[in-house]
């Protein structure tokens, strides 16, 4: 397809610790695939992907920002646009989840007041180490009025869906 041939363009940015499946996740959606041992991610990449919804095509821009404490002061800038915010913890790491308070402190301050948060539990394949019940994620995310998916990047599933989720918010 060519570059300028969408209709509608979206910037989405990932937050969440380090070691979550933020770039995994990004790689299931946009390319179908899972890199067991993925490098750290430095500064911010981003890749795209166009979908078509209800006859429309959609380019999305998804940012991963690297969760590692040292790059934080550079990411700053990169909320500015986004129309949506990933925000992610892993299902067997509680602190990934007692995180997220710090990341949507982050949002409020940095992202648009109107952007579209979900919250994604990842690593749902891992449910024998669960440590964080779903239904309390689903609660924090009912009481900000958050989407929420439980994902696993590593088996694909419900990643293709929570993103289809979003575009169809947004068209
Ligand atoms: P940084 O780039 O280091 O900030 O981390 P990240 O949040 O981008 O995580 P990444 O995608 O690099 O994944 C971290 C580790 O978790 C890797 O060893 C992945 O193989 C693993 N992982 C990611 N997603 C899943 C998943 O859905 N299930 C399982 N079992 N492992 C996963």
């Amino acid at each position: 397809m060519d570059e300028a041939e969408f209709d509608y363009i979206f910037k989405i940015v990932i937050v969440g610790d380090s070691g979550v499946g933020r770039t995994n996740l990004l790689l299931q959606f946009v390319q179908g695939v899972f890199i067991p041992q993925s490098r750290s991610t430095i500064g911010v990449e981003f890749r795209v992907k166009t979908v078509e919804v209800n006859g429309k095509s959609v380019k999305i821009q998804i940012w991963d920002t690297a969760g590692q404490e040292r790059y934080r002061a550079i990411t700053k800038n990169y909320y500015r646009g986004a129309v949506v915010a990933l925000l992610l913890y892993d299902i067997t790491s509680s602190s990934s989840y007692n995180s997220l308070q710090k990341w949507i402190d982050e949002l409020k301050m940095h992202a648009d007041g109107n952007v579209i948060v979900m919250l994604i539990g990842n690593k749902c394949d891992l449910s024998g180490q669960r440590t964080v019940l779903e239904a309390d994620a689903q609660n924090l995310a009912n009481d900000n009025s958050f989407l929420f998916f439980e994902t696993s990047a590593k088996e694909a599933t419900n990643v293709k869906e929570a993103f289809m989720a979003l575009v169809r918010e947004l068209v």
